[in-house]
This record gives structure tokens, sequence and C-alpha cells, in this order.
């Protein structure tokens, strides 16, 4: 289904690596040791920059915002930073998902190849949905780049470009509850002519 989306001259740059199992928990268990010790976790860097490196209105104050409602529903208080960085390694064990998908470009392609891709991602995540499954796309595994290559396996010439989770939602936990919000078409749009 998410092969379908369209890409420039029908490229397809898009691989695809979905692990599970005893696999999947041997790379959780490095990614989560890692990411909860200062020392080893300083041997790590982003491969490539998801955010900007200078935060700037409007963008600062939407991140803050989705940042305090989530640590806000968890009860995990402003500046509390031991439980932020251990909800933060969630992400490493894939919140409890039983799949973990990681989506890998050829170093070669260009930022057009990189739009292609969001259609594609979007589509796992469209497809999902449809049959009842629920994903959570994730960057935080950029910074560890090189565990997940040597874990899976990933080809030099290959690079990561984000991971995610796939499973169902557990309407149980707290987190799941949060909604976020968008800025009306009006603010983001110009009419001209
Ligand atoms: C490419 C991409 C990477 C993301 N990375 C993470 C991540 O590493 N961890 C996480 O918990 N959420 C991650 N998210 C989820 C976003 O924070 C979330 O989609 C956003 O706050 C909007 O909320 P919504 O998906 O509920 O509408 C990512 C989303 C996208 C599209």
């Amino acid at each position: 289904m998410a092969a379908h989306a369209p890409s420039g001259t029908n490229i397809q740059p898009w691989h695809v690596i979905v692990v599970t199992g005893a696999k999947k928990e041997a790379l959780s268990r490095e990614l989560i040791e890692t990411a909860l010790d200062p020392a080893r976790d300083a041997e790590h860097s982003q491969e490539y920059a998801y955010y900007p490196e200078k935060w700037i209105h409007p963008y600062i104050e939407r991140r803050r915002k989705v940042g305090y409602d989530l640590y806000g529903l968890l009860g995990i208080p402003k500046g509390d930073r031991a439980n932020m960085l251990r909800q933060f390694a969630r992400n490493y064990a894939f919140f409890g998902a039983p799949v973990g998908l990681f989506f890998t470009i050829d170093r070669i392609m260009g930022q057009g190849s990189w739009l292609d891709y969001g259609m594609f991602l979007e589509n796992v995540m469209l497809a999902a949905r449809a049959r009842g499954l629920d994903t959570c796309a994730q960057a935080a595994f950029i910074k560890y780049h090189r565990i997940v290559a040597r874990h899976l396996e990933i080809p030099s010439h290959q690079q990561l470009v984000c991971g995610m989770s796939l499973g169902y939602e557990d309407q149980g936990k707290i987190e799941n509850s949060l909604r976020t919000e968008r800025e009306p078409a009006t603010t983001f749009t110009r009419f001209v002519g």
C-alpha cells in the first residue's frame, strides 16, 4: 500500500527493515542502556539535523506546548530530568509495540527524495490505521544510527531516515489521550490574486 506513494520520476527511494522478536529486544536493550548512560550517550550524535539548531517563533512555542502537555499528562514536573529521560527512553522500547520499522535512504539521494520519503511514511501510517493498527514515527533513533546500523546490518551507503513503532494503541495509557492542536489554514496560507 505504502509503495503507491508518488516519487519524482518514480525512483521509489525507500528501503524498509522490519524488526521483531529477539533481534528487536537486543537492539532495544543496547539503545536504552546507551540513552540512560551519559558517558555512552556522549559518544553519539545525530547523523542529520531533523530539527533546526536555533529555534525561533512560532515553532519553539509549538514544540514546548506538546512537551508540556505530554509531561503534564504523565505527571512529570518541569525540570525533572531523570523522569523525562526515562520517559524519552521508552522510544527505544518502541513504546511496547511488537514491531519496529526502520527506514533508510541511499546517501546519494537529494532533498527531493526526502520529500518522496515523507509521503511514503505517511502512507505506512495511514495504511496501518486503516487496518486498526497504530504507529509512532520516531526521529529518536537518528542519534543512535551507528547502533541501529550495526544491529540491522544497514549498508554504509545508506542512511537512517527514522524509525517507527507499529502495534495497537494502549488506551489505558494516559499519554495516548494527548490531542495535539493545529493552526487554522488561514495562519499559514496566503491567497494571492
Ligand atoms: C518524522 C517524525 C518523527 C517523529 N519522532 C518522534 C519520536 O522520536 N518520538 C515520539 O514520541 N514522537 C515522534 N514523533 C511524533 C510527533 O511528536 C507527533 O506526530 C506530533 O507531536 C503531532 O502529534 P500527533 O501525531 O498526535 O498529531 C515524530 C513524528 C514524525 C512525523
